[in-house]
């Protein structure tokens, strides 16, 4: 069956994440590539109770039922998202995917054994791109609102593990602190670099 290519980018909270997954899937749709924007937590209903019960922090829940909630919606965005558009042989890229619960949920003290267990079913990207700054530019980034997603202690527990996994090879560095155009450009080089020793066909001419 013709599979297509499936690409997630990781980082911080601000780092750069949505502009530069966007910015990637429109260069890749103007390459004649086929290419389609997704996102983690997802719109669906094991989505929104991550974002009442963890995000807004309507209602404190451990770290391991954050784990699963974070692995269940993921299931759900394979199943019926990642997988099928991969299966008609498009490019999928997701802003976040399994790495940001290895990071988050592993730096508030989760077994990261256990979180990939959990997300069993998560499809093993082609391409995983983490997109690191510095965490002052972050905080400014910031400017003062307060998820707890967001807070600086947090922050810097979860780039330790997000550099451990650079380290390790699962994930591809990119310096993130530098103008948007500059970060795109070579995000943009590594994706077709990468889609071109893969084969990957465009869409047009
Ligand atoms: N390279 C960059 N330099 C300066 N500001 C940036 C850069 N990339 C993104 N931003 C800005 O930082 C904020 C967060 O960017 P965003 O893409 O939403 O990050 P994330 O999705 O990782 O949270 C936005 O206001 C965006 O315009
Ligand atoms: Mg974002």
């Amino acid at each position: 069956m013709k599979r297509g290519f499936f690409i997630c980018i990781e980082g911080l909270d601000k780092c750069g994440k949505t502009t530069q997954s966007m910015l990637l899937v429109d260069n890749l749709n103007n390459r004649g590539y086929d290419a389609v924007y997704t996102s983690e937590p997802t719109d669906g209903r094991v989505g929104k109770l991550i974002r009442e019960y963890i995000l807004k922090r309507k209602k404190r829940v451990s770290a391991a039922v954050e784990a699963l909630l974070f692995a269940a919606d993921r299931t759900e965005h394979t199943e019926t998202f990642i997988k099928p558009n991969l299966d008609r042989g498009r490019i999928v890229v997701s802003d976040r995917y399994i790495f940001s619960s290895i990071a988050y949920q592993g730096a508030a003290g989760v077994n990261p054994e256990w979180i990939r267990k959990i997300n069993k079913a998560a499809i093993k990207p082609d391409l995983a791109i983490y997109i690191d700054v510095p965490i002052n530019v972050i905080a400014s980034r910031c400017k003062g609102e307060g998820s707890i997603m967001e807070k600086i202690e947090t922050q810097k527990a979860v780039r330790e593990v997000y550099l451990k996994l650079v380290r390790s090879g699962d994930l591809t560095l990119i310096d993130g602190n530098r103008t948007i155009e500059e970060v795109a450009k070579e995000m943009e080089k590594i994706v077709l670099e990468r889609l071109e020793s893969k084969n990957i066909q465009r869409f047009q001419a």
